[in-house]
């Protein structure tokens, strides 16, 4: 039978280049938590479209690029420096970002930020057409076109003028904040009207409802239970928790290298628990609030100070915008603070890695972890917490998880939730899950575990598609 062609239209690519030589390339899969939700969607004959991570000015290089990605079934779009500048490091990352996570700009910044304001904006444009140009390059009809994220709210748009036969879906990964913070924004009503071009707006549920309040109250349209009516036309706006493809997880405990791995790592950290983190080096991830709880701890309890870890894996991102740069300093200062504090001759208490983990190492140091730290200030849904919980069959390890994290609505009765911006809590939670009684855990795991089986990546996408697909034929039906 044939699979539905499906285009997934998101900035980032599964796969980043890094360039070897004039025409040769080698690929890496890109950190992030909707790569790896898309990774496991094999119900469609699906092709990615986005950018490579890459700056590629030469013809040479576009077309070897074009061709090794090809293999992997992507197709590239090419953003100069300059756009990427002031499109992602910008508009995306320096605005777009921190304002659907309620954290406003730095003092210093705001100023600053008003006066590049519609320079950027334009490139924002400017970026969301090149799309549009490829995706309408290799449309062919009868395609679903789903177009992801905050970088991507004009290309619903662009794509409707182009051909308004197209099934456009657009899904949010991030939060949609109440529409008082979205006002603030000067391009609100531009970018709410290019979303509203799509058939279907996919939002995690509170911030469906912040979605459509802002469409009500900022453009004055009329939101229903099924959406956002203008003029006789409906946006559906729905929501779709999403999941991992929790299998593939859960079968590689069973590659002997991971097996191997997991050994080690249980050799090397005899005789104490262990405590994980693993989190883009983002501003929302709370970093500092999750070390300065840990400092804490350490601090009202003695005992416990040679025999616990903190292995941080903090994944660099975004490393070009001034926000995050800053960040990386803090953390790296309060962390030798910490190590320097508390240390031993031979032994540190928080382990801080910059880098990323390759899939197997990443499963491995999940599954032998006794307690993970989730401490987002504020997150679309955070998939690290799903993936920890599916590698936890053996150990039932103890999930710390932030209030304001998506995943606190499903996990929250298997985990301890915390409001990271009360240390004092935090570390009060570090000391109940360090002790907690081996009958509980396995309780809060088995609800947990049973959700991340039951809810997965695959599921949500078939969901997506399939509402997609009806709402188009009843939009059909209703001329
Ligand atoms: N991840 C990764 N490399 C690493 C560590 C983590 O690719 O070294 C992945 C991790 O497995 C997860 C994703 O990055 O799937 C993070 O997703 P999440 O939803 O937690 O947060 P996001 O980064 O999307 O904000
Ligand atoms: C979050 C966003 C994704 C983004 C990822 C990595 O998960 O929702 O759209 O791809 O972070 O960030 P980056 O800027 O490296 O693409």
């Amino acid at each position: 039978y044939n699979r539905q062609r499906l285009l997934v239209v998101a900035n980032r690519l599964p796969v980043s280049a890094v360039r070897r030589g004039e025409d040769s390339w080698s690929l890496e899969i890109s950190a992030g938590g909707l790569v790896s939700a898309l990774l496991g969607v094999k119900e469609f004959d699906a092709r990615w479209i986005g950018w490579a991570g890459v700056n590629v000015p030469d013809e040479v290089g576009q077309k070897s690029l074009t061709k090794t990605l090809a293999e992997k079934r992507c197709i590239p779009v090419f953003l100069d420096e300059e756009i990427v500048h002031q499109y992602y490091n910008g508009y995306c990352n320096n605005i777009l970002w921190p304002l659907f996570h309620y954290l406003g700009l730095p003092q210093e910044d705001r100023l600053a930020t008003t006066r590049s304001f519609q320079s950027q904006f334009a490139a924002y444009k400017k970026a969301n057409l090149m799309f549009a140009d490829v995706v309408n390059e290799h449309y062919e009809e009868g395609d679903v076109v789903w177009c992801h994220d905050y970088h991507l709210m004009f290309l619903p748009k662009c794509l409707k003028e182009y051909n308004s036969k197209m099934k456009v879906g657009w899904f949010l990964r991030t939060p949609f904040p109440s529409s008082e913070i979205h006002r603030t924004l000067p391009s609100r009503s531009e970018l709410l009207r290019s979303v509203l071009a799509a058939d279907l707006v996919g939002i995690y549920s509170t911030y469906a409802r912040h979605f459509v309040s802002a469409c009500t109250r900022i453009l004055g349209l009329e939101g229903t239970p099924e959406g956002v009516e203008d003029q006789g036309k409906l946006t559906r706006v729905a929501a779709f928790p999403i999941g991992i493809d929790s299998e593939r997880f859960i079968r590689a405990l069973e590659v002997p290298d991971v097996i191997q791995h997991m050994k080690e790592l249980k050799e090397r950290f005899a005789g104490r628990k262990v405590m994980l983190g693993v989190d883009r080096l983002d501003i929302i991830k709370g970093i500092p609030q999750k070390i300065l709880a840990f400092e804490k701890f350490l601090e009202e309890n003695a005992s416990w100070r040679d025999k616990v870890v903190l292995l941080q894996i903090a994944v660099p991102t975004r490393t070009d915008v001034p926000e995050y740069q800053k960040l990386t300093s803090q953390v790296h200062e309060i962390v030798g603070r910490i190590n320097g504090r508390f240390g031993t001759l031979t032994a540190a208490p928080i382990h801080h890695l910059d880098r990323s983990l390759d899939f197997y190492a990443l499963c491995a140091l999940y599954a032998v972890t006794d307690v993970a730290l989730v401490t987002s200030l504020r997150d679309g849904m955070n998939l690290v917490s799903y993936e920890f919980v599916a590698c936890q069959e053996a150990k039932k390890g103890v999930l710390i998880l932030s209030e304001f994290a998506g995943a606190a609505q499903s996990l929250g009765a298997g985990a301890i939730l915390v409001n990271p911006w009360n240390i004092t809590e935090v570390a009060a939670s570090i000391g109940q899950a360090l002790n907690m009684s081996s009958e509980e855990r396995e309780k809060r795991h088995r609800h947990n575990f049973h959700h991340v089986k039951t809810h997965t990546s695959q599921e949500w996408a078939e969901t997506f598609v399939s509402e997609l697909n009806d709402t188009v034929i009843e939009a059909q039906l209703r001329i």
